[in-house]
């Protein structure tokens, strides 16, 4: 009897774990199989959205993807990378979609690599109309996935993770329909727009990346040693197939991108925060890791991975920012402001003329004046911001601070430093009584010394 109690509880588990999602609303996700693509339905479908005042667009340039790629390519064998659908439609309340990428090859069940959801805004359904997720993947056998709005919403831009083919499986299409509704929780009045197929060409493989010797070092100080959160600068060869920093759509619920373009990077085997990337330089925050020590750093990219290069991890590694490759002579002097420099004539600090290829007005500290000095790697803050994540509000550091200026301490704003974003904490210090001239500026955290020979320019 139990046994057979036990097949029936799982059988109703298994009906009821199905029947949710059946029952669940459309506005929380198309059915599968919706995207116009071949062999597939639309959301312009007879008792669905073919419904009074709705109306159906074909080919429509209202829907834009973006593959992460700006050459419409994808790597086979690459890492993850963050597509984006954006569905500009004036008309519409709310937005719903759903892709579909197949494989040139067979365009009704030859699914092309693999979706993964970026955050609760989207969801992958297999064929089977079971919901895929991180533990329960598609049924073997259900291969064709389909990614689309968990939820209808206001905003008309959708972000998700695919991996491409492990191989060069030729072409991949990709095939959308969207949904620009009216938002009256019904069928009617709707915009449906169509449009595909996008094709992706296979990336041309290009040279492995290498990392310079010695190329791994604090973004700040350009010292070989980093901290967990501090903004690192790897310089060498091959590093990045494009030119740019992350966009906003890649911050994900406050998340920081760990890839752009296929390209990432890993410290001592976790992953970084990448910001920037080049092909001769990239620049990442370095992630959480309580390991101190050497550590290997490995940068990756479509075209394959670099052989490590070892940088120092340690607790605490404080960098002040400084000009250097900003302005000629700029690694002398910090990086430093006024309480009101602002983009409109404010000037900010620094002997006369220092930021003008900038354009940017400076001018010497006042003895008594507060200025704003800003510094990566340090260390632990209260409450704990944990790398990688949209810096709220201003976390103070739990280290203790020294500031001296010209060799005299100087007065440090409540004692303590502010993280104010990512990886970047700021200190307001009173210039002490020191002599007219560039006056050495010497960061102490927990005792850990910043770099050298950086100064401040301070004038009565
Ligand atoms: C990719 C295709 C589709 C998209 C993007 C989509 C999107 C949406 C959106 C955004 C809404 C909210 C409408 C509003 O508030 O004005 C909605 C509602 C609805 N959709 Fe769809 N839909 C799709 C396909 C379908 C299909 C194929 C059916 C029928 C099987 C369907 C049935 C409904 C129904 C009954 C509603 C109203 C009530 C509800 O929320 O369930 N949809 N859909």
């Amino acid at each position: 009897m139990h046994r057979e109690k036990q097949i029936y509880l799982a059988k109703i588990a298994a009906v009821l774990s199905v029947l949710p999602v059946l029952i669940y609303a459309y506005s929380f996700g198309a059915p599968r199989r919706s995207t116009g693509a071949p062999g597939d339905d639309t959301c312009f479908t007879a008792g669905c959205h073919q419904a009074p005042g709705s109306t159906l667009i074909r080919d429509s340039s209202a829907i834009q993807l973006d593959p992460g790629r700006p050459d419409m390519t994808y790597v086979p064998g690459g890492g993850k990378v963050r597509w984006t659908v954006t569905i500009s439609d004036p008309q519409a309340v709310v937005f719903g979609f759903q892709l579909t990428a197949r494989l040139e090859s067979d365009t009704r069940n030859g699914q092309a690599g693999d979706f993964e959801p970026a955050d609760s805004s989207t969801q992958v359904l297999c064929d089977d109309g079971s919901l895929k997720t991180a533990t329960q993947p598609c049924r073997p056998g259900v291969t064709v996935q389909f990614v689309g709005h968990s939820v209808r919403r206001t905003s008309g831009t959708f972000s998700f993770d695919w991996t491409p083919p492990a191989t060069n499986v030729g072409n991949v299409l990709v095939w959308i329909a969207a949904n620009a509704a009216n938002g009256n929780g019904m069928t009617s009045g709707d915009r449906i727009h169509l449009a595909g197929p996008f094709v992706l060409r296979p990336a041309a493989i290009g040279p492995r990346p290498t990392i310079a010797q010695g190329g791994a070092v604090n973004a700040w100080s350009s010292r070989p040693t980093i901290s967990s959160g501090a903004w690192m600068s790897i310089y060498g060869q091959n590093l990045a197939p494009t030119t740019r920093t992350w966009r906003a759509s890649e911050i994900v619920s406050g998340v920081l991108p760990t890839q752009l373009d296929g390209v990432s990077v890993k410290i001592n085997n976790r992953d970084a925060f990448v910001y920037y990337i080049s092909p001769t330089q990239i620049n990442v925050q370095a992630p959480d890791d309580d390991t101190t020590g050497m550590v290997p750093v490995v940068v990756a990219t479509p075209n394959g991975t670099s052989d490590p290069v070892m940088v120092e991890k340690r607790r605490i590694a404080p960098a002040l920012f400084t000009w250097a490759g900003f302005v000629p002579d700029g690694q002398r002097y910090v990086g430093a402001l006024f309480p009101d420099s602002d983009f409109s004539g404010r000037p900010w600090v620094g002997r006369p003329g220092l930021l003008a290829p900038l354009n940017i007005p400076t001018r010497p500290a006042r003895p008594g004046e507060f200025v704003l000095l800003f510094a990566t790697g340090c260390g632990d803050t209260n409450p704990a911001q944990p790398a990688g994540r949209v810096v709220s509000g201003a976390p103070r550091l739990t280290n203790p601070v020294a500031v001296r200026i010209g060799g005299v301490p100087a007065e440090v704003f409540e004692n303590t430093g502010f993280l104010i974003f990512a990886g970047e904490c700021q200190f307001n210090v009173r210039i002490p009584d020191v002599p007219d001239g560039d006056q050495r500026v010497e960061l102490q955290i927990g005792g850990v010394e910043t770099q050298q020979e950086v100064y401040i320019t301070v004038q009565r």
